[in-house]
């Protein structure tokens, strides 16, 4: 099967990046570089896009699909924590658009071969980025059981944590747990019928997803990108950021929400003393969500959430 996208939410990215001819952007996660076309027309025909994917297999998908603008691309990969790195490398001061479209890609679902489906029999890896270390085998066969409930807990939560990792212990001393299928039958069997039954998504989801957050560190790598965001922007430049996980979506929410309200002294204290001003104003004040049209169309929007926000 080729390469394929599903980009979501595409006119609404499209309509809050307000690009224009000219503009230097950056997609920090191309994936099928679906919003990456759509961003390299709109900044035609000296615009820059700076293009970055911790997978191997996407960077090499957009050498093919942006091809035709390959005069205005420029291609890194790397985790988008590094961008204020890369941004200096190349010697630009701030950009005008970051889009960050977090999570996982189809083609990582359908075709990674690395164990992201619970409906595929693949290797238990879930790496983004193969340079890594930690596989979610490591993880499934050496944490402790203390560990795994809290990772499936607080990343996935899952309420059957508990229950789920005692049977992953009592299977692993038999023998290690090596593929997707095994994992996702393991679950299945701990999870009780009537809850499976009364549940619409597959009792192995939340595992899943729980042990690919924490493979790829996720919600840290977020922490680290959002730290000194406004620095990356030139004034007026936009960032867009779709999350899919609520974790996530609290991390973007209360750093943008901080560079919004600029002062942090204690409401008690009579003048400022930090000295933060306002660095970023929210374009909208709530989540932009897709259609349901969408949602039909693209199950994996289901629990997008857009937020926008633009430098002062
Ligand atoms: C939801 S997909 C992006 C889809 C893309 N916007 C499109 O239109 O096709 C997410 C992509 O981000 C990449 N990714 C996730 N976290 C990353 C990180 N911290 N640094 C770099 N790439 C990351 C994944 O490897 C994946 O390819």
């Amino acid at each position: 099967m080729g390469f394929e996208h599903t980009s979501v939410m595409p006119k609404e990215v499209h309509k809050y990046q307000n690009l224009k001819p000219g503009d230097i952007c950056v997609d920090c996660t191309l994936g099928g570089s679906g919003h990456a076309q759509s961003t390299i027309k709109a900044i035609l025909p000296d615009g820059m896009l700076i293009g970055i994917d911790q997978d191997m297999d996407a960077i090499a998908n957009a050498k093919k699909v942006l091809h035709p603008f390959e005069k205005n691309i420029q291609l890194f990969h790397s985790n988008f924590a590094s961008l204020p790195e890369i941004l200096q490398s190349k010697g630009i001061e701030g950009v005008n658009s970051i889009l960050l479209d977090l999570g996982f890609s189809f083609n990582q679902l359908v075709n990674g071969k690395r164990g992201f489906s619970f409906n595929k029999n693949e290797p238990l890896d879930m790496r983004m980025d193969i340079r890594t270390q930690l596989t979610a085998k490591k993880i499934v066969n050496t944490y402790t059981e203390k560990e795994l409930v809290n990772i499936f807990f607080k990343y996935g939560e899952e309420k059957l944590s508990r229950k789920i990792t005692r049977a992953i212990v009592k299977k692993r001393l038999e023998t290690p747990i090596e593929t997707s299928k095994e994992l996702a039958q393991i679950i299945v069997d701990a999870t009780p019928a009537k809850i499976a039954f009364s549940q619409k998504i597959h009792p192995a989801t939340r595992v899943f997803q729980a042990l690919r957050i924490e493979v790829n560190q996720e919600l840290s790598l977020l922490e680290t990108f959002m730290k000194d965001l406004p620095s990356l922007l030139v004034k007026g430049g936009r960032i867009c950021i779709i999350s899919f996980h609520s974790l996530e979506d609290r991390i973007v929410k209360h750093a943008l929400r901080k560079f919004e309200n600029g002062c942090t002294c204690p409401r008690e204290f009579p003048k400022c003393m930090c000295g933060f001003i306002p660095r970023i104003r929210s374009i909208s004040k709530k989540p932009i969500i897709p259609t349901q049209a969408e949602i039909d169309a693209n199950p994996m929007a289901r629990s997008s959430k857009l937020r926008v926000a633009e430098k002062i």
